[in-house]
């Protein structure tokens, strides 16, 4: 059980919350892991994804997930929607209240929609990304990626590389690792580093080098070139010989240290191929912990109190 209605972002929710969502999301992983696919635990409830942004891996992942647990599923892309009509943020999410929906997944691109939202409707809002604000259900399925491989959060050294500014995912992972106790590197070109990025808990490091040094988890991020107006590095390839994550810098990290990215990832220029598909990547895990984080968020923001 939450202590919120809805999951907005990993700065609202307390380290016991995410640490439920953790534990719930490993015991769905083991089913997921056996193939079992039909669970009762969403029966009667309906979800709707509405996405205001493109989206491959979250849209698809909150929709299995809600389906794998028995959810009546629908989903709604704004180009397609009333929206285009100029129907409000609000209003959409006063029919969708209307028609008794559970629970409304929604990404959209400017920071606080959910929220607005959430204020409005009386279903559960799930955050699935808002803007550069945050990205919650990644970054938990993040952690529980390292939580399976490690065991643990508490103590671990994770290196965040790449554009910070835009990134939605460090930020929720910031406020996630904190909370349960990991140390947290980042490095960044200087005119994608946000101000204030250290105060939240960032060390900010001076090199790629001294971010990864001793690192258990190297993240790369993507180049957010759709919420770039400027331009803050030189070109692709000089973002990739000084910011992008190579054999170089892992060998910094500890041996055997986890490569990890969000997806979608730019080859060759946020990770190496090489990396992207070797065997410390754990990329196409961080897929399947995204179906069992999510089916985690919506059981548990859902499941009625006894
Ligand atoms: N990581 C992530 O949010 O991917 P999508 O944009 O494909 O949902």
């Amino acid at each position: 059980m939450l202590n919120h209605k809805d999951v907005l972002g990993l700065y609202d929710l307390s380290a016991e919350e995410i640490d439920e969502i953790l534990s719930v999301g490993m015991s769905m992983k083991k089913l997921l892991k056996q193939n079992i696919k039909r669970l009762p635990h969403l029966q009667g409830k309906s979800v709707t994804t509405l996405f205001y942004e493109n989206s491959t891996r979250t849209r698809c992942s909150f929709e299995l997930a809600a389906k794998y647990m028995g959810a009546h599923v629908v989903n709604i892309a704004a180009a397609s929607s009333s929206v285009q009509k100029g129907e409000t943020l609000i209003d959409t999410g006063k029919t969708l209240d209307a028609m008794k929906n559970d629970v409304i997944v929604i990404r959209h691109p400017m920071g606080g929609a959910p929220r607005l939202l959430a204020k409005t409707v009386k279903a559960h809002v799930v955050n699935a990304g808002d803007g550069m604000n945050e990205h919650p259900s990644q970054a938990l399925l993040d952690m529980l990626t390292m939580r399976e491989n490690f065991g643990r959060i508490a103590g671990l050294k994770v290196a965040i590389l790449g554009d910070i500014s835009h990134s939605r995912v460090a930020k929720s992972n910031l406020f996630g690792l904190k909370k349960l106790g990991a140390e947290v590197t980042m490095y960044a070109p200087r005119t994608l580093l946000p101000t204030g990025i250290g105060q939240m808990g960032a060390k900010v490091c001076a090199s790629r080098e001294e971010a990864v040094e001793g690192a258990d988890v190297v993240m790369g991020l993507r180049i957010q070139l759709e919420r770039q107006h400027a331009g803050n590095f030189p070109s692709l390839g000089e973002y990739a010989g000084f910011y992008g994550v190579d054999d170089g810098v892992m060998r910094y990290a500890k041996k055997g240290a986890l490569v990890m990215h969000p997806g979608p990832v730019n080859r060759g220029v946020e990770l190496t191929s090489a990396l992207i598909d070797g065997d410390t990547s754990r990329i196409e895990e961080q897929v399947l912990s995204g179906i069992a984080v999510r089916m985690a968020i919506l059981f548990l923001l859902t499941k009625e109190e006894v």
